[in-house]
């Protein structure tokens, strides 16, 4: 039997400084999230400089409380995985120099890994039996990609959006109806109150087997709907107008991801990412999916939103195929999926 890799993994892409040690990619011995919401909730979105300066007062608190949850020693580690992209380039670069320090000053191997790419791998640690080929529908604040991944770090996009990602849109919604920073959870705690049928807002629907995604349009919609209600003094009903948004959202997404399973003619998807806590997104995921004969997964919500165990996962595969990093590793704000 192969002997266990322990890897120690780092995630600092945007708001969240995590640290977490992963087994061979799918048991999770600690995964420690320090979250800046509360910090970025006062200027209603991430402030990247003031995101960089608590990564760096975080990330040795971070790192140092997942080894001692996982009850391990530095020494003990195989590797060190960390995020290089995409992200924020400030942000990125605190979680890489601390890795590039570690693997270093411990001479372990260093292994970069796609941010995007740690979502998907947030699967595997869910589903332990999980093996590609299968569809992943990628929804997070900063992306929005529906792939067929053919092999552990082997991805084809099939689509993804043309303008904002879904997350994106779902946080300036929740800002123009008052909601606050980050809207997603808040418009699918309000929706659950509000008529998803009361106001018809557009869904962005190219040629038939064109998978991309806009969400530009319903966006606009949406402030157009809030401008004429203001200017005719008429009430706004904020339950109605989240819950209406939310099915024109959740309704492009499952669409593009079950005629993806089609496409590629596979009866399994994963969903990935923020927005896959979304509970209408869930709950109508797994509705399409058992009228098409589809197995539809899920992560736990704690392990959709940006944490390092997920990288822990995906670095691990990377490990598997040799694929290891040189010191010289820079951080890559826009990093493509599949790109090394
Ligand atoms: O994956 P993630 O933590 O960070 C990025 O890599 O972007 O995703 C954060 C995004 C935010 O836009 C947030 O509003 C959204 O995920 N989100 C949700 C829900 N929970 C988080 N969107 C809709 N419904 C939710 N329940
Ligand atoms: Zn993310």
């Amino acid at each position: 039997m192969d002997k266990d890799v322990k890897i120690l993994a780092i995630e600092s892409s945007c708001d969240e400084t995590s640290a977490a040690v992963v087994v061979n990619g799918r048991e999770v011995l600690s995964n420690i999230i320090a979250s800046q919401i509360d910090i970025h909730t006062k200027f209603g979105g991430v402030v990247p400089e003031v995101a960089s300066r608590k990564h760096i007062e975080a990330i040795s608190v971070v790192v140092k409380e997942a080894l001692e949850v996982a009850k391990i020693d530095f020494e003990d580690i195989d590797a060190v995985a960390v995020t290089y992209g995409p992200g924020l380039v400030g942000a990125l670069l605190v979680g890489l120099q601390y890795a590039k320090g570690l693997a270093y000053a411990l001479k372990k191997p260093l292994i970069g890994v796609n941010h995007i790419e740690g979502h998907i791998s947030a699967n595997f640690i869910e589903h332990k039996d999980l093996k590609p080929p299968f569809v992943c529908l990628v929804v997070s604040g900063g992306h929005t990609f529906v792939v067929y991944m053919k092999d552990f770090g082997d991805f084809e996009v099939l689509g993804e959006t043309r303008d904002d990602a879904a997350g994106e849109a779902f946080d300036k919604v929740a800002r123009s109806i008052g909601l606050g920073y980050p809207g997603g959870p808040k418009i699918d705690k309000i929706s659950k109150i509000g008529n998803e049928d009361a106001i018809k807002f557009p869904r962005a629907n190219f040629h038939e087997e064109c998978l991309d995604f806009s969400f530009s349009g319903v966006k606009s919609a949406v402030l157009n709907y809030l401008n004429n209600k203001a200017m005719k003094e008429e009430i706004i009903v904020a339950e109605d107008v989240a819950a209406s948004f939310q099915k024109a959202v959740v309704g492009v997404l499952v669409d593009n991801a079950i005629k993806a399973c089609k496409i590629k003619k596979v009866d399994k998807i994963a969903i990935a990412g923020g927005v896959a806590s979304n509970s209408s997104l869930r709950k109508t995921m797994i509705e399409e999916g058992n009228k098409n004969g589809i197995e539809v997964l899920f992560p736990a919500p704690i392990l959709c939103t940006d944490n390092a165990a997920m990288i822990g996962s995906a670095g691990y595969f990377e490990y598997k195929k040799g694929r290891v990093a040189s010191i010289k590793l820079n951080a890559i704000p826009n990093l493509k999926l599949g790109e090394r």
